[in-house]
Parts: structure tokens; C-alpha cells; sequence
């Protein structure tokens, strides 16, 4: 079986605009992929590692080359498993809202626990190598405002371009994003049509994931 983690941000259970869009997607998903498993991760509910000196004087050693010191091995155990978890996945699904235009702190704690290096990125000759190279992403997000390229504010959109990156330097550069919007700035009407609009897109990419 293949395994799609959901790595879900979206915390406000029902309510959440971006987990009924998410849904739409693991709805049709599960439907059109009877060979797939998903897991989620929900990095609001689970507990994550916290990134103290010796975590951090373990990433030095890490990035010159070396290895986790016998001394700082306790502190890395739950990070390895972070890592462990994220690479044994095929696949990605995230749902995250907009939080002061980018993404929820507890997404940021869950990417500062696992992009580490000889884990998920090496430093070589010619540049990055990303090690979690070959995996698709699909990123899920809800926003309060319109961050669409025609809108003036979309500069200010530092979700999408965060995440690319941060993926991207990983290895992961196959991202689809699926983002609705706006959900606050203009009205209920505007607000459910491009919820639909979303959860439409959402299960065209599922079945063709
Ligand atoms: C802490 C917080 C910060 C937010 N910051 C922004 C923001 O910077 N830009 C924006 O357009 N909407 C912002 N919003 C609105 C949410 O992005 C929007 O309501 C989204 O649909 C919420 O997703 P959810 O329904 O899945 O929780 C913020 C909401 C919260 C709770």
C-alpha cells in the first residue's frame, strides 16, 4: 500500500473552511485510489519535539558532516521519528488556513522539527540535494482575503511561496495548491461559491493525483 500523510493545521474542527475543502479531496481520493492509505498528522493535537540548544548543536554536526554526539542522541529521538514518519509517506496532503499571511506556528514547529540535514536535505558540490526527491504534494489552504494574482494584495501572500520553497529545498517540487479564497473579506455569498469552487478543484485533482 502507498501512504498519503495528511498533514492537517487546520484546527477548528467543523468549522474549518479548509478541512471541507480537505475532505472533498480525501473523499474522492480514498474513492479513486483503493491502493493508497492515508495518515494524518495533526500537528495541533500531536505532541512535537521541542528545538532546544542540543537539537540545534546536533544540526551543526549534522551539516558539517558528522554525527549526533552520544550526549545529544536523547534529544534527537523524537526528532528522528518526525522524520521517519514524513519519509516512510508517498505523498502529501496539507491543510493549513492563511495565519498573518503565511502559515499556523505549529505548522512552522512541525517543518523546523524535520527538515534537517543527511535527513532530508545534503549540502553537496553542486548545490542542495532535497532527499524526500520523487514525493507529490497537495497543499489545501483557506484565506480571509484574495490573494489571487489579479488582486492588489497578492504580494502579501507569503503562504504559497513559503511553502514551495521549503518543500522545494526538500525535494519537493511536484506542488499542487488548492486555495479558498477570500473566506472573510467579502461576504457569505462570495464566500460559499468559492468554497465550492474549491472543493470542485479539489476532487478533479484527487482523481487525477
Ligand atoms: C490567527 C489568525 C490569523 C489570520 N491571518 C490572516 C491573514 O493574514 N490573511 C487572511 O487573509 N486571513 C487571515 N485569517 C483568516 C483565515 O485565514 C480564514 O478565516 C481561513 O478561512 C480560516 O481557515 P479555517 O476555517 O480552516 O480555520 C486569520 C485567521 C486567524 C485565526
Amino acid at each position: 500500500m502507498k501512504k498519503l500523510l495528511h498533514i492537517c493545521a487546520a484546527m477548528r474542527g467543523e468549522k474549518s473552511r479548509t478541512l471541507i475543502v480537505a475532505s472533498a479531496f480525501l473523499e474522492k481520493f480514498n474513492e479513486t485510489h483503493p491502493d493508497w492509505t492515508v495518515e494524518t498528522l495533526d500537528v495541533f493535537a500531536e505532541p512535537l519535539p521541542e528545538i532546544t540548544r542540543d537539537v540545534t548543536d546536533g544540526k551543526y554536526l549534522l551539516m558539517a558532516d558528522g554525527e549526533i554526539s552520544d550526549i545529544l542522541k536523547p534529544s534527537w529521538l523524537e526528532i528522528k521519528q518526525h522524520i521517519n514518519r514524513f519519509l516512510s509517506a508517498d505523498a502529501y496532503l496539507i491543510s493549513t488556513p492563511m495565519w498573518n499571511f503565511s502559515i499556523p506556528y505549529r505548522l512552522k514547529h512541525y517543518i523546523d522539527v524535520i527538515a534537517q540535514p543527511q535527513y532530508l536535505f545534503r549540502y553537496t558540490a553542486q548545490g542542495v540535494d532535497g532527499l524526500a526527491k520523487g514525493r507529490k504534494m497537495v497543499v489545501i489552504t483557506s484565506r480571509g482575503g484574495d490573494y489571487t494574482p489579479e488582486s492588489p494584495i497578492c504580494a502579501l501572500d507569503y503562504q504559497e511561496p513559503y511553502l514551495r520553497t521549503i518543500f522545494g529545498f526538500v525535494g519537493v517540487t511536484d506542488i499542487t495548491f488548492i486555495n479558498a479564497q477570500p473566506m472573510d473579506a467579502r461576504g457569505r455569498e462570495i464566500m460559499k461559491e468559492q468554497l465550492d469552487a474549491a472543493q470542485n478543484r479539489a476532487r478533479e485533482i484527487a482523481i487525477k493525483f
